[in-house]
């Protein structure tokens, strides 16, 4: 196919943000759907909201991603993440449309595996978001038999998420001008990843027309948050001390998983090129905020 068209679904979210804004300096023709545009609360009226629109490729970036309101109220994460994904990906079938659809590593925590978890890893949810993604996940792949569901984690972008009102990172180099001490957490390990580098890797694997099934899209390396904290603190010149603590010292209303690391083997053997390290997705990200200078 040449150049399909794309639908981007949640087109003023972090990721949606620079999916659009890569998707642009590439000269393809995306379709950012935003609220007002549609409602993805309401998975009976997507079809006539989107009967009228072509296009070849839909990416699904939609989510209710504040994680421990989910855990407070989990109808709208069940809507959202779920029944939405499950309608869009029905719409999909029924316009031989393939869909992308971004999950999470939150579909890990419970597992017993403590080495990066690869794709045929049985996920292992812990939370309601967990839980919600995974379902999401399920009910789209029951839907169509195109869809390729793109798990992500840890994201930092430009834009900040938009359901969590910012970053990790943006968080972390305040709070250190603010406090001049910081106490993160060390016990939870992850894959911190830029929403950049994900979002280049969804369009090179749409543009690569790569086989339906899950991807692990995430930066290479692995870090706990208080590793992440560390590095974002130094590389920015931020003076501030960051200490460790568990986990329970830093009591969320949802549990986080232990450990969530993605091999990322997969994606980059589709690609044909490796994902860069988090570190180095981290320096770029301090460069265009202006947090550092070389
Ligand atoms: N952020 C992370 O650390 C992280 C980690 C792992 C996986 N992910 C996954 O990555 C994807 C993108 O996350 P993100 O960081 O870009 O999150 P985000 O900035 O919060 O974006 C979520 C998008 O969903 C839209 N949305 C929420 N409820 C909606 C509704 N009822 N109707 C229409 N649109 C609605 C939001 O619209 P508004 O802008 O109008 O609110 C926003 O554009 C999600 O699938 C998420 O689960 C994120």
């Amino acid at each position: 196919m040449s150049s399909p068209r794309i639908a981007l679904f949640g087109a003023n979210g972090q990721l949606g943000q620079d999916l659009s804004s890569i998707a642009s300096a590439r000269g393809l023709t995306l379709i950012a759907l935003q609220r007002p545009m549609f409602d993805a609360t309401d998975a009976a009226g997507l079809d006539a909201a989107l009967a009228d629109l072509d296009f070849d490729v839909a990416i699904n970036s939609v989510a209710v991603t504040r994680v421990d309101d989910c855990e407070k109220d989990p109808a709208p994460a069940v809507a959202i993440n779920a029944y939405f994904a499950e309608a869009l990906s029905k719409v999909c079938a029924r316009k031989k449309a393939r869909l992308v659809q971004v999950s999470t590593d939150y579909v890990f925590g419970g597992q017993d595996q403590r080495s990066p978890l690869d794709e045929d890893a049985a996920p292992a949810a812990i939370n309601v978001y967990g839980q919600t993604k995974l379902q999401g996940e399920t009910l789209a792949r029951q839907a169509h038999d195109d869809v390729i569901v793109a798990r992500v984690a840890s994201l930092f972008g430009v834009a900040g998420a938009s359901g969590k009102g910012g970053n990790f990172v943006e968080t972390m180099i305040r709070f250190g001008r603010e406090r001049g001490a910081l106490k993160v957490v060390a016990d939870q390990v992850m894959s911190p990843t830029s929403s950049w580098d994900a979002a280049e890797a969804i369009l090179d694997l749409i543009r690569a027309e790569a086989p339906a099934g899950l991807y692990h899209v995430v930066n290479s390396g692995a870090a706990s948050w208080h590793d992440f904290a560390s590095a974002i603190i130094d590389r920015a010149g931020v003076e501030a001390t960051v200490s460790p603590i568990p986990t329970s010292e830093f009591p969320t209303p949802a549990r986080r998983p232990p450990y969530s690391v993605l091999a990322n083997a997969k994606v980059e053997k589709a690609l044909g090129r490796s994902m860069p390290a988090w570190q180095d997705a981290l320096d770029r990200y301090l460069k265009v905020k202006g947090h550092r200078q070389t």
